[in-house]
């Protein structure tokens, strides 16, 4: 098996990390394999911000906390964003597992390519991350809530640009869990020769 496809195989979410920070140079070498993604058209219009900040790791933390506050459950609401919501209610909840390392990935709102675009960079960096031994989870709080004026607050306050939303992002660091073996693969796959 070659190293990429062994990379592949064994990438897990992890949730649960140590406090040490990834080294600056393992931050760049992912950052850099997240901008190599296929993009549509070439236009490489995303933004990727790294957090290493504790304090604005908080603020972070806190604007989601916040806006999930204000989120109405109805009986349509989906059983996962209640549970969230119902989290959010503890003032101490942490919607960033305790990582050292928050990558936030935005682009061009109402654009077509702005959403694969984004999910193909963070594709490539937590398998960048994986190969240096750095576990990474995507996380859809922020971007489920990107619409919200808080969280446009949030967004202007870390420098990411008015014409762009949030579409995905990660948390990284050393894993202080072995993550579970993958789940059986489902049979997607249909060949036609
Ligand atoms: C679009 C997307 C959204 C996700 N959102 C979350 C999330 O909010 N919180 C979380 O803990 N994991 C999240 N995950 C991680 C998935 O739960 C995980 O990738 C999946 O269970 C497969 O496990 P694996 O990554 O270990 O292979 C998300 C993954 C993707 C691709």
């Amino acid at each position: 098996m070659t190293t990429i496809i062994e990379n592949i195989l064994t990438r897990r979410s992890i949730r649960s990390f140590k406090k040490d920070q990834i080294s600056e140079e393992d931050l760049n070498t992912i950052l850099m394999a997240g901008s190599y993604a296929p993009n549509g058209m070439g236009t490489q219009s995303w933004k990727f911000t790294a957090i290493q900040n504790a304090q604005t790791m908080k603020k972070v933390n806190a604007a989601i906390r916040q806006s999930l506050l204000s989120v109405p459950i109805v009986p349509e609401t989906h059983p996962y964003i209640v549970s969230l919501i119902e989290k959010a209610k503890d003032e101490n909840a942490d919607f960033l597992y305790h990582a050292p390392t928050f990558i936030i990935v935005s682009n061009l709102k109402d654009n077509g390519n702005s959403m694969p675009d984004s999910a193909l960079a963070i594709g490539n960096m937590m398998l960048a991350a994986h190969a240096f031994g750095i576990g990474s989870c995507w996380l859809n709080q922020l971007p489920g809530l990107t619409h919200m004026p808080l969280i446009r607050e949030l967004l202007n306050d870390l420098d990411i640009p008015e014409n762009h939303i949030v579409y995905g992002s990660f948390v990284m660091g050393y894993g202080a869990e072995e993550p579970k073996p993958a789940a059986p693969r489902k049979d997607v796959i249909n060949i036609i020769r």
